[in-house]
C-alpha cells in the first residue's frame, strides 16, 4: 500500500504533472497539472484552442509532451505510446468512434482479439454471448449483436465503442463531444450511460460543449484556457455562469444560474 493509501488519501487513477506542448510558435498546454480519480466522471471544458484534445491525445499516447510527467500505479512515464495506454487501462472513445461498418456489433466490440476455439477458429458464440452481457450491462439496446453497426444510430454507435473499450479492459475511459450531433433522447441515453461508468468505479474524463450535459453527469468540473487549467470545480460547488466566466476569461460571476450565458457562449 502507497503512503497516500495508508493515510486514507484517495488516489488518482492517473497523475499529469506540468504538461507542456508546443506545435511550432503555438503553445498548446503550457504545464497542466491534472488528476482523475477512479468513480468519478470530470468533465475538461474550454473554448475552441484551448488544448483539450491536445491533452486526450498526450494521456491516450497519440501525442508525447515536451515536458512534464504522467504517472499511473506509482510508476511516473515521460510519456506514454497509444498500446502503452491501453495497456495501462486508458481507452479512448474518438468522435469518429473508429468502428468498422460493415462489420457486425460483437466483432467490432472483440476487434483485433478475437476469442479462439482450438487455437484456430474464431469462438463467435462466445463473442455473441459478451457482448450480449456487456451491453445489457451498459442497458445499451441494439437490434442484435450480429447487425451490422452502420445500421445502428449515434447513441448506439457511441454504446457499441464503450462496450469495446471496457472489452480491452479498459478502466480511465475518455470521450471527445460524446453527445455532439445527436438528438435530445439519444443524447439523454449517452449521459447515463457515461455517469454509470462512473458510478461502476471507472475513471471518466469527458470534453464537452454542452454545459446542461456537463452539469447533468460530471463531479467535478476542469476549465482549461490558453493551454492552463484555469479552474478546478467541484460540480455542486458551482454553476453554468461561473463555469462560462473562466471559459472566456472574463470570471464574471453573477450568482445567478442563467440561461443567457450558456447561450451567449455557445
Ligand atoms: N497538430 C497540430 N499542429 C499545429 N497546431 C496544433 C495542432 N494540434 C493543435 N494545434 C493548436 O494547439 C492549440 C490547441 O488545440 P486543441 O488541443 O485542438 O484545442 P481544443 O481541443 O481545446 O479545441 C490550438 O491553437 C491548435 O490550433
Ligand atoms: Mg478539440
Amino acid at each position: 500500500m502507497s503512503n497516500d493509501a495508508a493515510q486514507g488519501k484517495r488516489i488518482p487513477y492517473i497523475r499529469l504533472r506540468n504538461i507542456k506542448k508546443s506545435f511550432g510558435h503555438v503553445i498548446a498546454l503550457d504545464g497542466i497539472d491534472l488528476d482523475v480519480y477512479p468513480g468519478e466522471v470530470m468533465a475538461l471544458v474550454g473554448d475552441n484552442g484551448a488544448g483539450k484534445s491536445t491533452l486526450i491525445k498526450i494521456i491516450s499516447g497519440v501525442l508525447n509532451p515536451d515536458e512534464g510527467e504522467l504517472s499511473l500505479n506509482g510508476k511516473t512515464f515521460k510519456h506514454l505510446t497509444p498500446s502503452r495506454a491501453i495497456e495501462l487501462g486508458i481507452s479512448t472513445v474518438y468522435q469518429d468512434l473508429a468502428l468498422v461498418d460493415c462489420l457486425d456489433v460483437a466483432s467490432n466490440i472483440f476487434l483485433g482479439r478475437e476469442p479462439l476455439k482450438a487455437c484456430f477458429f474464431v469462438d463467435k458464440k462466445r463473442m455473441n454471448r459478451e457482448s450480449e452481457e456487456l451491453l445489457r450491462r451498459l442497458k445499451v439496446s441494439i437490434p442484435s449483436v450480429t447487425t451490422p453497426v452502420e445500421f445502428l444510430s449515434g447513441g448506439q454507435r457511441q454504446g457499441v465503442a464503450v462496450a469495446r473499450s471496457i472489452n480491452l479492459q479498459g478502466r480511465m475511459i475518455i470521450f471527445d463531444e460524446p453527445t455532439a450531433a445527436m438528438g435530445v433522447s439519444e443524447s439523454a441515453r449517452v449521459l447515463e450511460l457515461i455517469r454509470s461508468l462512473g458510478d461502476e468505479g471507472f475513471a471518466v474524463l469527458v470534453i464537452s460543449h454542452n454545459l446542461h450535459h456537463v452539469f447533468t453527469i460530471a463531479d467535478r468540473i476542469c476549465v482549461i484556457r490558453n493551454g492552463r487549467l484555469v479552474k478546478d470545480f467541484r460540480t455542486e460547488n458551482t454553476n453554468p455562469d461561473q463555469v462560462v466566466g473562466f471559459i472566456t476569461g472574463s470570471n464574471r460571476y453573477s450568482g445567478e444560474y442563467t440561461e443567457e450565458s450558456i447561450t451567449a457562449w455557445r
